[in-house]
Formats: structure tokens, sequence, C-alpha cells
């Protein structure tokens, strides 16, 4: 059999269905795993697919059967596995053959890893979205590290990525360093932004209107045919239509309201600080998570306090809008984060070309996306909110979302993202704020100084205390 043209370590559920991606694209490639009976069996599952596969049952026969320069992808879990695999890789390679690491890396341990002296060797970080389905059948792809490893390796990516509606393929070059793995940090932010959203809604329907899991799911599917079409509120209607098939019950009212979470929204939050870049949404649907997690606590706090969503009534059309509105708000942010990560490290990120490799193949996919890239592609220095196709929507869709929230909340709803949202935006809204209250307390306790607005060069208050 010829050399292959690409390697793959990991053959779990992602990586399996990436390597059947790679195979079917007509690429040969060579895998390996750390039990080699998963190996014997994938290549023997392959069916024609086999004939593109080469199963190695060790790392040097991996190594051997790689065409140099060799490119080798892990698809294993983050953290202190890849450097543990990429150690053992590492004096098997020869200079020039690139590790690339299609895991979901924390960004900070792609930057170290691609600061490392690998003799040589080169390392890639890779976001790649979409999950098992992506995978194999196309995902998007959020490269980052050296220009010039990454276009060694962008045929591949691009064969395998999925295809947006004009037929671009979804994969690019994010930039240097860790920057595909920055990129799929924050497209995990606005996944789990997206939906907390969607579970806001679903709660002023459920607690709020009464409505049936069918009733939920009708509705959803409605919407998918409107603005907000996306993959997660076409699953959010497919999800609310499903049966358990144990009870017959409605899946969704037998799965336990406790969301679990691998860490990527969180480290968006937490870099979101570091940038002092405001993503309120994104941060309300991290906590939103860590409070679900705790259901012996909400259960005390119902017992103490009482029940607190109490029913509520409002026209389906509003809860249409504030999901609209919630969602512009939530990506304005998003992107102004990624510019205030360009410039803090020195990345030349194409905000256009993110929403571009956004529009298919990953979890947070929507027709939206699609506008989004042709507004940053007009002006990518301003907020998407500023963008007039943008400002028109949020003109219609503002006032339903004020209504929603206030409605919501009044009859007790927790509204963490829809409202922050809504309150980031009223902020952006207000020429002048409140925070000379702020500077002038700052002032008074410690001296801090504060600029005036009638420009005179005077700094500090008069206060008795000094
Ligand atoms: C994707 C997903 C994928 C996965 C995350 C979810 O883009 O395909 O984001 O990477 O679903 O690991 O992470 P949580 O477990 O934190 O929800």
């Amino acid at each position: 059999m010829e050399k292959a043209r690409i390697g793959l370590v990991g053959l779990g559920t992602m990586g399996a269905a990436l390597a059947a991606n790679i195979a079917e694209k007509g690429f040969t490639v060579a895998v390996w795993n750390r039990r080699p009976e998963v190996t014997r069996d994938f290549k023997a599952n392959a069916g024609a697919l086999a004939a593109n596969i080469i199963a190695c049952e060790t790392l040097p026969d991996l190594v051997e059967a790689i065409r140099p320069p060799r490119p080798i992808i892990l698809m294993i879990p983050a953290g202190d596995p890849v450097d543990e695999q990429s150690a053992a890789l590492r004096p098997l390679l020869d200079a020039g053959d690139i590790i690339i690491d299609a895991g979901n890396a924390n960004f900070h341990d792609t930057n170290r890893r691609m600061a490392e002296d690998h003799g040589g060797v080169r390392f890639l970080g890779m976001g790649v979205s979409g999950g098992e389905e992506g995978a194999r059948h196309g995902p998007s792809i959020m490269g980052g590290g050296a220009r010039a490893d990454w276009d060694s390796v962008a045929d591949v990516m691009q064969a395998i990525a999925a295809k947006a509606e004009d037929g671009t393929p979804c994969a690019a070059w994010m930039g240097e360093g860790g920057a595909g793995h920055f990129v799929k940090s924050v497209h995990n932010g606005i996944e789990y932004a997206d939906m907390q959203m969607i579970a806001e809604v679903y709660g002023i329907m459920r607690d709020g209107m009464g409505w049936d899991a069918g009733r939920v799911g009708d509705t959803f599917t409605a919407w998918n045919g409107g603005v907000l079409r996306s993959f997660l509120i076409e699953i959010a209607g497919t999800v609310a239509h499903t049966a358990d098939p144990e009870t017959g019950q409605p899946i969704l009212d037998v799965i336990t309201d406790a969301a679990g979470q691998k860490g990527t929204g969180r480290w968006t939050a937490i870099e979101a600080q570091h940038l002092a870049a405001p993503i309120p949404v994104i941060e309300a649907a991290v906590m939103a998570r860590n409070v679900s997690a705790r259901r012996a606590e909400r259960a005390s706090g119902e017992a103490r306090f009482g029940r607190a969503p109490q029913p509520v009534q409002m026209p389906p059309d509003d809860l249409e809008q504030a999901l609209i509105a919630g969602k512009i708000l939530c990506y304005a942010q998003g992107f102004a984060m990624i510019r205030a990560a360009g410039d803090a490290f020195g990345w030349t990120l194409d905000l256009p070309e993110i929403a571009r490799v956004w529009r298919a193949g990953c979890i947070i996919r929507s027709d939206m996306l699609g506008d989004m890239a042709a507004a940053l592609e007009q002006d990518g220095t301003r907020n998407l909110i500023f963008a007039p196709f943008f400002a028109g929507h949020l003109e219609t869709a503002l006032p339903a979302l004020r209504r929603v929230v206030t409605g919501g909340i009044a009859a007790g709803h927790a509204l963490p993202a829809l409202s922050s949202g809504l309150a980031w935006f009223d902020l952006m809204r207000t020429a002048r704020g409140t925070a000379n209250m702020i500077q002038g307390l700052r002032d008074f306790f410690g001296w801090h100084g504060f600029d005036r607005l009638d420009g005179r060069d005077s700094h500090h208050g008069p206060w008795a205390v000094r």
C-alpha cells in the first residue's frame, strides 16, 4: 500500500469519525490507538473505506506508514494526554513533521506547546466542531499555528470540512499560536449561551405558560423556518418532540435538570475577564450551568423560600423576537472579545472569516452567521450591534426582549442570559452612565483621582477626610 497522506492517533468516537471522513475523501490515513484491537476493529468495520486506511499496531509503525513530512492528528482527551502523546511521538519523528492537536485544548496550553522546543517537529492547534456527525461528514475546522504548517495540510482539512451553502469549505487558518483553539473556545462559549437562552425560553413555555413538550417542540420547529434557523433551534424541536423509549414520556420530562460541562465555556468566561472584554451572556450561561449542577441546594431553596417560576402568559412571537435579540447581543459580545484577543495577543484574527467558518459544520451553525460574516466584512472594527442590518433587527426585536425579561422576572423566572444581554445593551446605549459615582467613591476612599466633564485640571474631590 502507498504511504499515508496523514496519520491519526486516537480512535474514540471523534477520532474514528474523522479518520473515516479523511479516508472517504480519498486520502490514505494511517491510524493508531493505544488499544490495538480498537485499531484492528476500526479497519475491519470500515467497509470500502478500508482501502484507504493503514491500521498500525505500534507508534513506530504509524510513523513509518506516513509520507514525510508527516502530519499526525491527535484526537485524544485534552490536557496531559496531549503532552504525553506528543512526548511519545517526538523521538520517532523528523524535523518538519507536524503534530496536530485536534482536541478541545485550552489555548494557553497550545501556546505553551508551540513555544516548546520539539527538535524541529512542528505543532498545530486545531479546533474541530460538529460532534461525531460533523467529524464524520464535515466539521468546522479552526486552525492555529504557523501559517506554512497549516498550508501544508489545508488540502486535507478543506476536503473533510463542511461546505457552506456557497460551497466554501468551513476550514481556515485563524492565526498564530493558540489562535485556532482560542476561536474554538469562544465558539463553545457561544454554544453555551445559545443553549442557555433556548433553555430560558423553554422554561417560560413550560413553567409560565403550561405548555407540554410537544407544543414546545412544535414552536421551536416552526421558528427554525425563520430568522432563528440554526442547528441548535432545529434540535431543540427534535429533542422536545422525542419520547423516552422506557416510559413513553417526553424525553425532556425524564432528563435530570443538571447540565454537565467539560470547561471550554468556562475558559472563555475566564479569558474575557483577563481581556476586560464584556461577554455577559456567555458568563451568565456558565453561571447557570454551575447553578444547575447544585440540585440539592436548589431543592432546599425551593423548600425554604417557595418555588420561583409562576404562571405567566406571553405571545409566542415575543419569545421568538427575544431569542433573536439575545442571539445578536451574544454574538456581538463574542466577536468583540475575539477582536480584543487579537489586539492583546498580536493575532491578525479575521472576523468575517471566523463567521464564515462557523456557517456550517459546527454546533452554532446558523443562517444568521452568513449575515454576520457580511456585516463584519463591511466593517470589522465596529461592534456588530452597529452594523445596519443588525441594528435594524435589534430595533425590531428589542421591545419584545424587554417584555419577555421584565414579564418573566416579575413572575419569578430566572433569565440570566437574556437579562444580562439586555443590561449590556442598555449600558451600550447610555451616553451618560453612572460610573461618575464609582469614581467619586474611589477618590473618596483611595485618592484614585477622576477626570472632569468640564476638562478642568482638578482631579480630586474636596473630601473633608483629606
Ligand atoms: C463542538 C462541541 C464539542 C463538545 C464540547 C461541549 O463544537 O463540537 O463544542 O466540542 O460538545 O465538548 O462541551 P461541554 O461538555 O463543556 O458542554
